[in-house]
């Protein structure tokens, strides 16, 4: 069993975006910014903003975060995004979801512009994915993308299981997957037999955010596990949604939880906002 180590190959990649973000400001003038929204006072969401903004202090963006109350209005964010959208210095703008369940989150995400949409979540963007054209891909699924490749992990005709089917992670996923010529079969919450589906898998990734939803007799022998979900076990400690003690053993691959996907996720972050503020200085020459 080899482990997939996300923390050392999201390093790798922040040195590589840093040195271009040096050059980039030599040549363009310009420094990448990153806008993100916060709203409410979800601890998981404000730990994630605050690694997202110090990843960015590190390769040398600029970021600013607007904190918000969690009793805002739609017309608040939405006055917010259109200053972020028509801001010069900002080139990605990020809305960390969830948010409260008074915001119309579909009419949100569209407002974002999508040349500017890092997190790519606006609909242009994820039609451009699933037709296989070049846009914004959603972060995590880039970032398992990059772990493939990091290890030399063919995906050309392998059986591959998604467990999980949300917008941010499952879907696109699945549409990267389909895009590198993998076979691509969604499992979810009403899927019957899950077990049935998962046995069959070359590669199997999961994202569904249940403690040891993914059991030893669930995976066939050599098997690549990607985990994507994230959990606060009783003990404190953060775990996937694989029994990673039981199924390690059989998998030939697999991405420990923590330092797997997560820090990749933050990886692709940069990534995508460096080459929003690249093409956003080409438009202004
Ligand atoms: N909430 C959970 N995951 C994500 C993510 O990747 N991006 C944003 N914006 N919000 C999230």
């Amino acid at each position: 069993m080899q482990l997939l180590d996300g923390k050392s190959l999201s390093k790798k990649i922040e040195l590589t975006i840093a040195d271009e973000v040096k050059e980039f400001k030599v040549s363009s003038g310009v420094v990448p910014g990153l806008a993100v929204m916060l709203v409410g006072q979800d601890p998981a969401s404000a730990a994630y903003v605050g690694m997202k903004k110090k990843a960015c202090d590190r390769v040398g963006f600029y970021s600013v975060t607007h904190e918000m109350p969690e009793d805002i209005s739609q017309e608040t964010i939405e006055n917010t995004i259109s200053m972020m959208n028509n801001n010069p210095s900002i080139d990605g703008i990020l809305i960390q979801l969830p948010l409260p369940p008074q915001i119309d989150e579909t009419k949100i995400l569209e407002l974002v512009a999508p040349n500017k949409d890092v997190d790519g979540f606006h609909p242009f963007n994820v039609g451009r994915l699933t037709t296989g054209l070049d846009g914004f891909v959603p972060c995590t699924p880039l970032g398992v993308m990059e772990l493939f490749k990091e290890y030399d992990i063919d995906l050309k005709g392998k059986n591959c299981v998604v467990v999980g089917a949300s917008n941010i992670v499952g879907k696109p996923m699945a549409a990267l997957l389909l895009n590198a010529d993998a076979t691509v079969e969604i499992c979810h919450i009403f899927t019957d037999d899950l077990k049935k589906h998962t046995l069959d898998a070359d590669i199997l990734l999961v994202g569904v955010g249940a403690i040891n939803l993914i059991t030893d007799d669930m995976v066939k022998q050599d098997v690549i596990i990607i985990d994507i979900g994230i959990n606060r076990a009783d003990n404190g400690k953060l775990v996937g949604d694989v029994d990673f003690k039981n199924v390690s053993n059989k998998c030939s691959y697999i991405t420990p939880v923590p330092g797997g996907v997560g820090p990749m996720t933050i990886a692709m972050l940069l990534k995508n906002t460096l080459k929003a503020a690249k093409a956003h200085a080409k438009s202004r020459i």
